[in-house]
């Protein structure tokens, strides 16, 4: 893999799928991305459409539709697909079953062209589809990697840079655990400029008018929702973040960003895919960082865990 010879196939040609593929697009970070959809002709449709923004680009890139043998040279394989999330649902946990059946016939389809490469899964629940991918594709677990909480990290960081006026990447703190309502943040490792965010928040009282942790941490969780509430779906923030994995891999960047991975003894967790803090380089999920958290933020990790594994059982059924 390399700069001038890499290649992305997402598989979902939906919203997430085409604006992930747009977002890679845009900042140019590979030569081919192929867009593979059950409805073939929405593919060929979007990947049209695209390949129309690319004289507007700053490099060339192949953009096309295709099927699962453009997955033998793919160095990622992004999983999009899903069934759809009920209206009036406001739990990604609901997802699980319908979407069962549609990832391992798109992970068995991957691995069925000879697939080498890094799985990005973000179809949901994305920490129980990552796990389900890494288990029907036999590829090593630092191959399989989560969209997970990088996300709702940016969606806190988002929240905290908002309330004093700066800009989200001047924030360094860590969603982790199930990307959904179990999800926690780590306060311990949270620092805007270098200052920790409990102090800040201390310090800053009544600019801020008393906003607490624990606002913070539900408005993270409901952020979701208030968007699917209104449109149905989430594209923008999730094809980012989605990118922001996939560039780390391709450019080889060891970025450390929550993402859900299988963790195994760290933590005081076994064998479950969840978000912690991971250094991600060309070889996908390299090191699970161990950060120091909160007595209480730890064992609200390890429910979340064991609320994930709950459910593994069931995958078999
Ligand atoms: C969201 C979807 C991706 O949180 O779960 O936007």
């Amino acid at each position: 893999m390399s700069y001038r010879n890499s290649k992305v196939v997402i598989v979902g040609a939906g919203n997430v799928g085409s604006t992930t593929a747009y977002s890679i697009v845009n900042q140019g970070l590979c030569e081919d991305v192929c867009l593979i959809d059950k409805n073939h002709e929405v593919a060929v449709g979007q990947a049209l459409d695209m390949r129309d923004s690319v004289f507007f680009m700053n490099r060339n890139m192949n953009v096309h539709a295709g099927d699962y043998s453009d997955c033998t040279d793919a160095d990622i394989v992004v999983i999009t697909a899903a069934a759809p999330m009920p209206k009036d649902s406001n739990d990604r946990l609901e997802m699980l079953k319908p979407s069962l059946h549609v990832v391992r016939e798109v992970v068995q389809s991957v691995m069925d062209s000879g697939f080498n490469g890094i799985f990005i899964v973000v179809s949901n629940p994305v920490d129980i589809m990552t796990y389900y991918t890494w288990r029907v594709s036999g590829l090593p677990r630092q191959r399989v990697i989560g969209s997970g909480t990088y996300l709702d990290t940016a969606r806190l960081c988002r929240a905290l840079s908002d309330m004093y006026d700066l800009a989200p990447a001047s924030v360094e703190a860590f969603v982790l655990g199930e990307h959904g309502d179990s999800e926690i943040v780590s306060w311990n490792s949270a620092t805007i400029g270098g200052k920790r965010v409990d102090d800040v928040l201390r310090d800053n009282e009544a600019r801020t008018k008393g906003v607490t942790r624990e606002d913070l941490q539900k408005r993270t969780i409901q952020a979701g929702w208030e968007i699917f509430s209104r449109k149905h779906n989430t594209c923008y923030g999730i094809a980012s973040s989605t990118t922001a994995i996939a560039k780390s891999i391709l450019f080889d960047e060891n970025r450390i960003m929550p993402v859900s991975v299988c963790v195994d003894g760290m933590y005081g967790i076994k064998g479950t895919y969840l978000s912690v803090p991971t250094i991600v380089d060309h070889t996908g999920a390299k090191e699970i960082v161990e950060i120091d958290l909160e007595q209480d933020e730890l064992a609200a990790l390890q429910k979340s865990a064991e609320l994930l594994h709950s459910f593994y059982p069931r995958l078999d059924a």
